[in-house]
This record gives structure tokens, C-alpha cells and sequence, in this order.
């Protein structure tokens, strides 16, 4: 069966890598940066130094992600800076300490033409989430659980799919972006094409899922009781291009009707066989994927001492 998911791979040369270090190592050092507070600045850092060694074909790829139609971007080999905290596994650390992270990640959000945001229901509305197995969230399907099994899903899937030229914050993150520092344990970012999992249904299924019979719940990531349910919406529907797009989290989405409960049903045992990438993100990796067009998931890891554990940096894009 033809295999429709598209990622564009890049790898830095180790001289670039390098490059991109010292350059931005001199000019975060002035004065604390906080990816709050100053994340335009740091993101003018970032960018600059980026497009001044990053190779053409890179930069490029970049700045066509987001009209590529292709489901993900990774690019490797980006220097870490030296004497790397231990992982907040609490959730929140020093963010000044990681200014040169930050300028890198909000770097590329930026070369991408894309606006990082953060929402006030998660995350203590704090732009950068900290990807970490958090005892605290012990038994929870969120992004700092580790003994539960992540389904797929899309995330924040209760928010209606945003409107281009307008305030992210109300809608659906369309895009997902990560920075990771730490993965010892070598738990793989597993990612599918939405596209891949619709030629696998069949007729009737995929017109059910097509249908507004569903109810989409809030994760468990979310804070407080701000944020409502969406109702009556379809799991699947179609951009103005014409492309598939999805909203889903198993924990959180209900039929509401027998044929659309059967429906979720057959939909479950497809997303068993549907063919994933398996990412097993490298100290120095940067990820970006179409958070409407590609369904991810994370399984059950067991996470190594607090300090030296699973560690990636995660900001929403749009
Ligand atoms: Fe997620």
C-alpha cells in the first residue's frame, strides 16, 4: 500500500553545529533571557544566527514547511549548550538558564514564518512545556506521564481548527515543535499520516467520521475546568485544499450516537495497524509536525534517575 507520510530530514555538519553555538552562546550572554518575558528577543538571536550559517537548502526547507503539505520536519546536529541543567521533572525550571536552547527553538519557529503561543489553560500558560516524566503526573496520559501508554491523538483536539491570520490561542495547535536535550532512555515520538490511516477504513467508517456525531473532551493536560468540550464535531474532515485533517484523543472523544460510537470503534482497531515513524529524538534535535494532519503518540517508558531523565521541549506553532 503506497505510504503517504512525508518527512523532510536535514543534519547539520558538526562545523555548523559549532558555528551556531558560539555565536549564540556571546550574544545571550548580556543579560538574563526569559522565554516569557523575552521570547521575541530570543527568537531575533536565534533567527539571525541560523540564517546566517545554516545551509541554504535547510533554510529553505524551512520557510516551505508549512505549505510543503509534508507532515513533519526534523532537523539534527544543533548544539546543546555546555553544563545542561538537570530535567526540571517538577515541570517548570530556570528558563535564562536554557537562553541558548531557547534562541535556537524559537529560532527556527521563526525562520519557519510561524508565531509560537502558549495558552492560559496549560502549562501555567508558560510558552515552553517541559517534556518529562513529572512523578506528579503518575497515571495521567499527559506529556509528563510515563507509565501511561499514550494513544494516538492530536493535541488540545477540543479547540476548533484555526483560521490563518488570527490569534492562535482560541484553536488547536497546528503545529507541534520540539527541542530535545535529553532521551537516554531512547523512548521514541512515534507519528503517523492522517492520510495513512484513511485509506485504511472503510466506506461507511470513514463517512461516519465525517459526520458531526462526536463529543471532544479536554486532556488531561489541561488546567481547571476552563476549557469546555467540543460537540457535535466530526473526527475527520477536510482543509480547503481538500487534505484530511483530524481531531481525536481516545480518552476524550465519544460517539454520540450507536453508529458513531461503532464507528470510534473500528476507527481504534485501524490506528492499531496503521503504519507510525518511529522518532527516537537525539540530544540536539529539532521536530516540527502538522499537529492537524498527523496523530502521534508516545508508549510507556520507565524514566532513568530524575535528574539525567527523558527530556524534551515542546512549543506550540502557528
Ligand atoms: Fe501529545
Amino acid at each position: 500500500m503506497t505510504l503517504f507520510r512525508r518527512i523532510d530530514r536535514y543534519e547539520l555538519e558538526d562545523s555548523v553545529r559549532d558555528l551556531l553555538a558560539k555565536e549564540i552562546t556571546e550574544r545571550v550572554s548580556t543579560s538574563p533571557l526569559d522565554s516569557d518575558a523575552d521570547d521575541t528577543i530570543l527568537a531575533g538571536i536565534g533567527a539571525h544566527a541560523l540564517r546566517r550559517y545554516l545551509p541554504g537548502e535547510v533554510l529553505h526547507g524551512l520557510e516551505v514547511f508549512s505549505h510543503s503539505g509534508n507532515h513533519a520536519l526534523i532537523l539534527a546536529n544543533l548544539p546543546l549548550q555546555e553544563n545542561l541543567p538537570d530535567t526540571p521533572v517538577s515541570g517548570f525550571g530556570d528558563e535564562p538558564e536554557l537562553a541558548v536552547v531557547n534562541a535556537l527553538h524559537l529560532g527556527l519557529v521563526r525562520l519557519m514564518r510561524a508565531t509560537p503561543f502558549a495558552v492560559s489553560f496549560e502549562n501555567d500558560g508558560r510558552l515552553i512545556r517541559n517534556v518529562v516524566p513529572n512523578p506528579a503526573a503518575s497515571g495521567k496520559t499527559s506529556s509528563w506521564g510515563a507509565d501511561s501508554e499514550f494513544f494516538w491523538h492530536s493535541d488540545n483536539p477540543h479547540q476548533p481548527f484555526g483560521l490563518p491570520g488570527s490569534d492562535p490561542r482560541p484553536y488547536m495547535p497546528q503545529y507541534l515543535t520540539f527541542v530535545a536535550l535529553r532521551n537516554e532512555e531512547r523512548v521514541p515520538t512515534e507519528i503517523a499520516a492522517i492520510e495513512d490511516v484513511v485509506v485504511r477504513l472503510d466506506q461507511q467508517t470513514l463517512e461516519q467520521l465525517l459526520a458531526p456525531e462526536f463529543d471532544v473532551g479536554a486532556p488531561d493536560s489541561n488546567e481547571g475546568d476552563k476549557t469546555q468540550p467540543l460537540k457535535g464535531t466530526p473526527i475527520l474532515s477536510q482543509d480547503a485544499e481538500g487534505r484530511y485533517r483530524v481531531r481525536f484523543d481516545r480518552g476524550t472523544t465519544t460517539g454520540r450516537t450507536p453508529a458513531a460510537a461503532a464507528a470510534l470503534e473500528r476507527w481504534c482497531e485501524v490506528l492499531r495497524t496503521v503504519p507510525a515513524e518511529e522518532l527516537v529524538l537525539e540530544p540536539g534535535v529539532f521536530l516540527v509536525f502538522d499537529n492537524y494532519r498527523v496523530l502521534h503518540r508516545r508508549r510507556r517508558f520507565e524514566p532513568k534517575p530524575a535528574a539525567q531523565a527523558r527530556w524534551l521541549r515542546r512549543c506550540y506553532a502557528a
